[in-house]
């Protein structure tokens, strides 16, 4: 193992927490987001868990419905899986929707309904790692916590120009260890943490050209001063994406389409899908698979391509839109095969997600 990494330049953190949350401050420049507007432990809680690989402004019309569903940990803690399910919809990496459940339930049996003050506590939940636990515990409880995500990795690589893979768990563990001695008590914590994920989000960007004229903290950026804010931060080649081909089947019968349960591990586990193949097959493999489910298609129309990209895997996707004969054998009672509902019920009902969401427009 690499011996920890100590870092240099504690007097320019030193020096750029001040401006920066003098600039959070100045409410002109700051983002207006529903979660700072009551950050109880529960909305803070609820907003983190959203936040983690999401866009806060994607976030936000999620994150008031998740509120109005369930307004509570209690409520939370007995949410209906499809419904949960549902109001995730479109978010992805939905199992931060079931790890939430899973916590709420720990937090009403074991900690009387109320978030944990202790930061061992709040790690021992599921679905909440270093970085929200720390986000809670400053936002939420005022500690002196840093909560270093992607932005504060960037902006601090930049600041003081570290070369170090801002991917590796040394670096991430080297940065809290520089910041946490200079962090504040109270409000200025939660403060200063969502000072830099907003520097982040709007000035020292990770794409393009960051907006050094305006940023508090110009003055003292290494990376500004050496011109080389585009050499920052580093980061060690990710793996190129596993790409797989899937075929998807918009069966419908008279108004209602057929639906699938994903199995309840892997990917997307327990949501709803289109029924689909393996592979991007031909109308005569389609037709065969047809015939194995006894359906006979009156007419097949091929969809065009799409491409889905998760985190870890590229989905090609091709479709066809397969209108069928209604037969004697066939009746739309809910078999392990399909589920048969209507565009209204799936727009209600059903969380289907973008990956085969993009098919779902050509169910009317
Ligand atoms: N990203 C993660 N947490 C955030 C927060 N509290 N405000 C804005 N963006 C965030």
């Amino acid at each position: 193992m690499k011996p920890a990494l100590i870092l240099d330049h504690t007097d320019i953190i030193r020096e750029i927490l001040s401006p920066l949350l003098s600039w959070y401050k100045g409410q002109e420049k700051t983002r207006q987001l529903p979660w700072r507007e009551e950050p109880t432990p529960y909305h803070t809680w609820i907003s983190e868990i959203m936040l983690q690989q999401t866009r806060a402004i994607a976030v936000i019309p999620y994150y008031h419905r998740f509120l109005e569903e369930f307004p509570t940990i209690t409520a939370l803690a007995n949410a209906d899986d499809e419904v949960l399910m549902k109001l995730w919809q479109g978010l992805g990496y939905y199992s931060r929707a079931r790890n939430l459940k899973k916590a709420a339930q720990v937090i009403v049996q074991e900690h009387q309904g109320q978030l944990p003050q202790d930061k061992k506590q709040l790690l021992a939940l599921p679905g909440i790692g270093r970085y929200t636990a720390n986000a809670i515990a400053s936002i939420a409880f005022g500690m002196p916590l840093p909560a270093i995500d992607g932005n504060v990795l960037r902006v601090i690589a930049r600041v003081i120009t570290c070369r170090e893979d801002i991917m590796s768990a040394r670096t991430r563990t080297a940065f809290e260890q520089l910041l946490a001695p200079h962090y504040p008590t109270g409000d200025d914590a939660g403060a200063l943490n969502q000072a830099f994920m907003d520097l982040g989000a709007t000035i020292c960007l990770p794409h393009g050209t960051p907006h050094c004229a305006h940023c508090p903290l110009a003055q003292l950026c290494l990376a500004k001063e050496t011109g080389t804010q585009q050499d920052f931060p580093q980061k060690a080649a990710t793996k190129a994406k596993k790409r797989e081909a899937h075929t998807i089947l918009l069966l419908k019968l008279g108004n209602r389409i057929a639906l699938h349960k994903r199995p309840n591990q892997g990917l997307l586990a327990g949501l709803w899908e289109f029924p689909n193949l393996t592979g991007q097959v031909d109308q005569s493999k389609v037709n065969e698979y047809l015939k194995q489910h006894h359906l006979t298609a009156t007419r097949m129309e091929e969809l065009p391509p799409a491409k889905h990209v998760f985190s870890h895997v590229t989905w090609q996707l091709t479709g066809w839109k397969i209108q069928l004969a209604a037969s004697a054998l066939l009746v739309t009672e809910t078999t392990d095969a399909f589920t048969w509902a209507t565009p209204e019920e799936i727009a209600s009902q059903f969380s289907i997600p973008t990956a085969f969401a993009h098919y779902i427009s050509y169910i009317k």
